[in-house]
């Protein structure tokens, strides 16, 4: 699908975000492992999240999509899952497709490295490029039998099998490895404990407190003992922050834009953003907060006044983790800045759903915006003109949500080529950016 976006003066309104996408993939997993029933409002629509029930409906949980009015008259979709406890999951006789999920292919390989039946991930074409030596090694020291292409990328094969506990130091920041890592552990003989560089997204951690596991957590360290069955739980996702962070920054790029995002999710570990931007000089509030299954919850109001200038900034080192899905619209955000935006530390963004460094640069250059490139980053100069023009997402729902905020402060309308890919996390995206457009 390709889409026009026209150029916009300003963002006013109020949204709600729809559910996050990596807190719905674990309770996803988490819900076809317990035992009983597992009532999840607010899972994240993305084609990503969908991705993970499949693969858990085609291993034997039940998984029904159940319409509920909510008090304020409203009727919404409750995903109700059949948990099968922790072993009780049965052999797919097809592959199991994990699409363009990262998070379903890396953490579903550590809850079936320890099932005793066979089974094959394979994704998309994207998905299929993507390094999973990373999960390979900690699960291999646990015992696991995974077989990959040139012993790093999917279809992966795993015969399960005995797991025992491991104390696992990861090398790379990554929530994926190491909620593959404790998913394993659930399965495993004796403890297991991941320790992380970086303190990253910690939705697994706390997903598994709230369906009833016992985990001890020290700062960036987590032990999980093997054999603890999980109960089925009523849980609500909270809105995507990543999803938000489309919005904060057209907001704080259009003139006078006053925005209010509701329900989103501010887990500390998923925060970065808010504090970045308030380097940068950005007026972001968080309103109302509380706290849903575990997770903290919160409005956000972001505006801007008149045509002010934020100043620009610079990402680096511990910083990358927290920020690393939020790099391609805080490139947009960059270019609009006083002095600019850069960029080190980040060559995990080369192996995301494309090579985040290169679809921002050639999409920016296309607008004719001026950017350096680095093996693990990018120099952005600021006060940019961005031309309206031909844009591709190339298949990645980031850069097609990104290059849509660009477009709006464009000059001139632009073409979004494959914009569709925005379903991946965010099907209504289109839709809720021109309900606060103007
Ligand atoms: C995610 C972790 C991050 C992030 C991804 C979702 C998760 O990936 O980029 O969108 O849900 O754990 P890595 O673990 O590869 O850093």
């Amino acid at each position: 699908m390709e889409r026009v976006i026209k150029p916009s003066k300003t963002l006013s309104g109020a949204l709600r975000l729809p559910g996050d996408k990596s807190i719905s993939h674990r309770y996803g997993l988490l819900g076809a492992i317990a035992t009983g029933e597992t009532r999840i409002r607010n899972y994240a629509p993305g084609a990503d999240c969908a991705s993970t029930l499949a693969c858990v409906a085609q291993l034997g949980a039940g998984v029904e999509r159940k319409p509920v009015k909510t008090a304020d008259g409203q009727t919404v979709e409750d995903i109700v899952i059949s948990g099968r406890g922790l072993r009780g999951l049965t052999e797919s006789a097809q592959t199991l497709d994990a699409g363009n999920s990262g998070s379903t292919m890396r953490m579903l390989s550590g809850l079936l490295a320890g099932q005793n039946f066979r089974s094959v991930i394979t994704g998309d074409e994207s998905l299929q490029r993507r390094p999973m030596r990373r999960i390979m090694d900690p699960l291999a020291q646990m015992g696991a039998k995974i077989q990959a292409t040139n012993d790093n990328f999917p279809p992966l094969a795993i015969e399960g099998t005995a797991l025992r506990g491991i104390d696992y130091l990861l090398p790379v920041a990554s929530a994926q490895v190491k909620s593959a890592v404790l998913l394993a552990g659930l399965l495993a003989e004796g403890e297991t404990t991941v320790s992380e560089p970086v303190t990253t997204r910690d939705h697994t951690e706390i997903a598994l407190t709230q369906f009833g596991a016992n985990i001890a957590r020290a700062p960036r360290r987590t032990m999980v003992r093997g054999g603890q069955a999980l109960r089925g739980q009523r849980l609500e996702v909270p809105g995507d922050l990543s999803s938000a962070a489309f919005f904060l920054c057209a907001a704080l790029i259009l003139p006078d834009s006053n925005l209010y995002l509701q329900g989103v999710g501010l887990n500390p570990t998923r925060t970065e953003l808010l504090d970045f931007l308030a380097s940068l000089g950005a007026k972001v509030q968080m309103l109302n907060l509380s706290e849903v299954s575990g997770e903290l919850i919160g409005d956000l109001h972001v505006s801007r006044d008149g045509n002010a200038r934020l100043q620009g900034g610079r990402i680096e080192g511990e910083m990358v983790a927290g920020l690393i899905d939020e790099i391609p619209v805080l490139a947009i955000l960059g270019t609009q800045t006083q002095d600019g935006l850069e960029l080190r530390d980040a060559k995990e963004l080369r192996i995301k759903e494309t090579d985040r460094i290169e679809t921002v640069a050639q999409n920016l250059r296309r607008m004719g915006a001026e950017i350096e490139t680095l093996p693990d980053g990018f120099n952005i100069p600021g006060k940019q003109t961005l031309k309206g023009t031909e844009l591709d997402s190339f298949g990645d729902h980031r850069i097609a949500m990104a290059f849509a905020v660009a477009a709006l402060v464009a000059q001139g309308e632009s073409r979004i080529k494959d914009a569709g890919a925005a379903v991946v996390s965010y099907p209504g995206f289109y839709d809720d950016l021109s309900r606060v457009s103007e």
